[in-house]
């Protein structure tokens, strides 16, 4: 490979790893992101001016792909409403995936032409490749129906799935092994639709509140795919950019399962099950709900000292975070002090609520994390819970029979004052009660949190 070609490799190198650094805070993350695309765009142009010379009548295909690939890739990332982007991220994470398995495939029937005698250790890379990207790819694929609210869990669920995976596990080992004895167009394809079936098994019993786990494990699974598939050409820039998403899925993956208390084997093999009233979802008999109304809860913020905000789901759905940070300044030109609770699992995908959080510009100073949180509310006035549920359902806690139990959740039943923003009594993505809304120093809210956050701040002017 000439020097330039190495050069411009390196480059793209350091700017992924510097775009990495710069996504790991959310006050560089879009410099970082800028950064990561610039070595990507560095390394596609130069992988694609490598082979010019050995196969030029490949460039109209390569060139149109990239016109046609990168003109929907545009068109759904501008398209796309900011509660759909964990959806989003899944689909894009699946293609990555299954572009690496048709690469695994084409290579495959090269290897077939020129014949496979003494090609072990290649035939070895292609059919890894084959399987890793295969299940990345339907995986990921099933993640995007389930967090689109398309496929439920219990749709895909079989009885004793697990065991079913297991066996599942052992059959596409064994058509792998078939595939490497005997190569042929019949094994690999073969081989490959048991692949994309193993993916779906996989990811199917795992849900709920699970599913940050599985989708940060599907991240680094791409990761590798792409990686091995950079073994198939021997091309750094993609084994290097391939380890780097692999090395980072892992990380994020132990994140999550940390902050879902439960181990990587756990979650694989325990599936997503619930028992007990919690697990149809039915409220177990817990008396009345109080409610309450916007003038009564800006009564109540004007006189408080210390409110904690506490962001789920919801909040992205309704868009709130514009009227949070509008009260956040009136209260605090009123010297309350605010503060936001974090959950790490709060939203659909990773750090969700700092990226919602930080688009209305409120400072990261004022972010706790989840231990950080809940030191702080035993002398906190009012909590108020803007569309987040799971993380905040203190089953995790007491309930052995749910399916959260073991989840470190925020205890913002411990402050004075516990407010939540919602729509109705429907549970969150568990598909569980929460017993947080019947605690006597629960009120709910109850509508669109945008227009009761919007009602809040219009009373809380109205009372100085
Ligand atoms: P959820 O438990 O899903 O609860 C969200 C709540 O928001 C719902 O109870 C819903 O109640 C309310 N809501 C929806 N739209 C609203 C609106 N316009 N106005 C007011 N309220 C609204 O959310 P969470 O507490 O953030 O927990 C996240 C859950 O998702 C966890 O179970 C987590 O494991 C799972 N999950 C997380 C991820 C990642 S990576 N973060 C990925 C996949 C799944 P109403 O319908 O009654 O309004």
């Amino acid at each position: 490979m000439s020097v330039y070609f190495q050069i411009a490799y390196l480059i793209g190198a350091v700017a992924f790893i510097l775009g990495l650094r710069g996504l790991s805070d959310p006050k560089t993350a879009r410099k970082g992101n800028m950064t990561a695309a610039f070595g990507m765009g560095l390394a596609i142009v130069t992988s694609l001016l490598y082979p010019m010379a050995d196969s030029p009548d490949n460039y109209a295909w390569i060139i149109g792909a990239l016109i046609i690939g990168g003109a929907i890739g545009w068109w759904s990332s501008a398209k796309v409403e900011m509660t759909s982007m964990p959806q989003l991220v899944s689909v894009f994470n699946g293609l990555g995936g299954g572009s690496a398995m048709l690469l695994a495939f084409v290579e495959f029937m090269n290897l077939l032409q020129v014949g496979t005698a003494n090609k072990g250790l290649s035939l070895l890379t292609i059919l890894f490749t084959l399987f890793v990207g295969a299940v990345s790819f339907s995986g990921s694929i099933l993640a995007y129906l389930k967090l689109d609210g398309k496929v439920k869990d219990k749709h895909v669920t079989l009885p004793q799935h697990q065991i079913v995976n297991m066996v599942f596990m052992v059959v596409t080992i064994a058509v792998l092994v078939y595939t490497f004895m005997n190569p042929s167009i019949t094994s690999v394809s073969i081989a490959t639709i048991v692949c994309i079936l193993y993916g779906i098994s996989f990811v199917a019993p795992i849900g709920g509140a699970d599913m940050p786990v599985v989708i940060s494990l599907l991240n680094s699974v791409t990761g590798i795919s792409a990686a091995t598939a950079g073994f198939l050409y021997n091309n750094q820039i993609m084994i290097l950019g391939g380890i780097l998403v692999g090395a980072s899925g892992t990380i994020l993956t132990v994140l999550m399962c940390k902050a879902m208390n439960r181990s990587l084997m756990n979650v694989i093999v325990g599936g997503f099950t619930a028992t007990g009233a919690a697990a149809a979802g039915v409220a177990k008999d817990q008396g009345p709900v109080q409610s309450t109304q916007p003038i009564d809860v800006a009564i109540l913020l004007n006189y408080a000292s210390k409110v904690i905000m506490v962001p789920g789901y919801g909040m992205a759905v309704a868009q709130a975070q514009k009227y949070a940070k509008e009260l956040d300044t009136i209260l605090s030109k009123k010297d309350v002090e605010v503060y936001y609770g974090i959950h790490p699992v709060a939203g659909r995908m990773p750090g969700h609520m700092n990226v919602l959080l930080a688009e209305v510009d409120i400072s990261y100073d004022k972010l706790l994390d989840l231990d950080d949180c809940n030191s702080h509310l035993s002398d906190t006035d009012i909590v108020l819970v803007v569309g987040a549920n799971d993380v905040v359902n203190p089953s995790a806690l007491d309930d052995p029979g749910s399916s959260i139990y073991g989840m470190p959740v925020l205890e913002v039943w411990n402050a004075k004052q516990v407010i939540v923003f919602k729509r109705s009594m429907k549970p969150g993505y568990a598909g569980i009660q929460n017993p947080l809304f019947f605690k006597e120093n629960t009120k709910m809210l109850f509508g669109d949190a945008g227009a009761t956050l919007k009602g809040i701040i219009d009373e809380i002017k109205t009372l100085d």
